[in-house]
């Protein structure tokens, strides 16, 4: 199929605003959005700058804007978002600073992730055997949900609240929290709750939603977030 890729670019050593480019290409309907990007860079314009590594939905690393949604460029298929000489949009997430083009300096987002702690912490002895700590199959479902996160940032940067105010800790930081203080092995709960009551935790979050729709592990980062909400309102962790 023929399609044009209508890609918004920004070079900061060379352009005062953003603008938009289009480039025409020719794909398999099977071939990922990923894949047409590639054929721009390789073969069209090698400027064209845009972040990627795995090119199979592991390393979180390639989330862009796409026909006004944030997904994974590598696990979009090109007959799912455009049919043959139609066009598909491509943007840089929103709310961080952009880099150049499609890369956006991700550290804000990777700092609220630092301050949950993202970590187990448990400085009590080991059992006497000297092994692992062991955990019941039951207590390690509890927090499953939040073990398929790989940090691509598509659910903070869908979210209408971080726009507004990046200081807001933001959903994929939230899930990050849940994993631990839903793991029964950590003894850093109370800190945890404590960094996401503050000013520009948890609280922020308004129930909008696009965080679950953005996200392309299929975790209900909503649900997970209210249950943090729930822990801090009963002062309960169940
Ligand atoms: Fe990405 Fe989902 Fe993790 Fe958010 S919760 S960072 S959307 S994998
Ligand atoms: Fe934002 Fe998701 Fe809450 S989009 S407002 S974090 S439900
Ligand atoms: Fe790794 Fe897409 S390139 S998730």
């Amino acid at each position: 199929m023929k399609v044009t890729l209508k890609i918004k670019r920004f070079n900061p050593e060379a352009d005062q605003k953003p603008h938009w480019e289009s480039y025409p290409v020719e794909v398999e309907p099977t071939e990922r959005l990923l894949d047409a990007l590639h054929q721009v860079k390789w073969f069209q314009d090698g400027t064209l700058a845009l972040r990627r590594s795995c090119a199979h939905g592991i390393c979180g690393s390639d989330t862009m804007r796409i026909n006004g949604g944030n997904r994974l460029a590598c696990k979009v298929l090109m007959q799912d978002i455009v049919k043959d000489g139609g066009t598909v949009t491509v943007e840089p997430m929103l709310g961080l600073k952009v880099i150049k083009d499609l890369i956006v300096d991700l550290e804000p987002f990777f700092a609220h992730y630092r301050s949950v702690m993202p970590y187990v912490v448990n400085d009590e002895a080991l059992p006497e055997d000297g092994r692992e700590r062991l955990q019941s199959p039951e207590a390690r479902e509890r927090f499953d949900q939040g073990t398929k996160c790989i940090l691509c940032a598509a659910c903070t940067t869908a979210c209408p609240s971080f726009w507004s105010n990046s200081t807001y800790v933001g959903p994929a930081a939230i899930v990050q929290a849940h994993r631990f203080i839903f793991d029964d092995r950590d003894r850093a709960t109370d800190e945890r709750l404590a960094v996401l009551n503050e000013q520009f935790g948890v609280w922020r979050c308004r129930t909008v939603f696009n965080c679950t729709e953005a996200c392309p592990r299929d975790i209900p980062v909503t649900q997970l977030i209210g249950e943090v909400k729930r822990a801090l309102a009963t002062g309960r962790v169940e």
